[in-house]
């Protein structure tokens, strides 16, 4: 089995994301899964011209010579996929989302309706990876994820895929702050799990997800104390900035 892992963040081997991607990866491997993180960040993309060359005049194929060309026959090879990425303006980053929309040359033109009544591209032969939602955000709480979670669920369908697992961390930064190492090293084990239940059940299950979805600090104050020492650290960093 082949987990490819597309990392959205401009922060690359620095991210969260990539800290979390790898922790998911390992535990992806140790299970006997194949697996690769890309950096987009580090990929020349560029945006969807809207030409829809790559459906009408060469169907498959982009008007455009960058290394999206490389990046989609990547993830065609891969039998699941992470869409990795920073909550950037409650949605993917920028980055992320050039990548998907540049996914578009998979796609079929025409048109069918689906079971629901909603029209829909028709089915391409190719097989779509199934997929995994990953995001980490600097707001403490889950819910600046609903974006994203319906994001994964529409994707799905109009790419008549799976979403196999989401996996989302408000207060990400903290996994990388050396005070709570203990707690962030605990997260890091689901995370593993998470990667190993893939390759073995094809599916992150709802246990492991509803683990992953808890406050990384377990203090009814959290959100108080974070805010708190935000507005600190925020006050801090800007006194310095300005004395240099
Ligand atoms: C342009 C921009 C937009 C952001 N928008 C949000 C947001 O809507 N909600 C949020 O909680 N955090 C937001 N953040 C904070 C990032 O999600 C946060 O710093 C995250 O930990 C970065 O992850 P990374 O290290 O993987 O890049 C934003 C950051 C940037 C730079």
């Amino acid at each position: 089995m082949k987990i490819i892992a597309f990392n959205g963040s401009p922060r690359a081997e620095q991210s969260t994301t990539n800290l979390m991607v790898s922790a998911f990866l390992t535990g992806a491997e140790e299970a006997g899964a194949i697996t690769e993180q890309v950096f987009l960040s580090k990929k020349n993309i560029r945006y969807c011209l809207g030409c829809f060359t790559c459906w009408l005049k060469t169907p498959g194929t982009c008007i455009q010579s960058d290394d999206m060309g490389e990046l989609i026959y990547k993830f065609l090879s891969a039998d699941i996929v992470i869409f990795a990425t920073p909550l950037y303006m409650d949605n993917v980053s920028g980055i992320m989302k050039n990548f998907m929309d540049r996914l578009l040359p998979i796609g079929d033109p025409h048109f069918e309706k689906d079971e629901h009544g909603e029209v829909r591209h028709v089915k391409v032969k190719t097989n779509i990876p199934k997929f995994v939602m990953l995001s980490n955000c600097g707001f403490p709480e889950q819910t600046h994820f609903q974006v994203l979670k319906l994001l994964a669920r529409r994707l799905a369908r109009n790419y008549q895929t799976e979403l196999i697992g989401e996996i989302y961390r408000g207060a990400g930064a903290l996994l990388q702050e050396p005070k709570i190492q203990k707690i962030a090293a605990q997260y890091l084990v689901l995370l593993k799990n998470a990667g190993q239940e893939v390759v073995k059940d094809g599916i992150i299950s709802q246990e492991t997800t509803l683990q992953l979805d808890m406050p990384l600090i377990p203090d009814p104050n959290f959100v108080d104390i974070f805010i708190t020492n935000m507005n600190t650290y925020m006050d801090a960093t800007i006194a310095e900035f300005k004395k240099s």
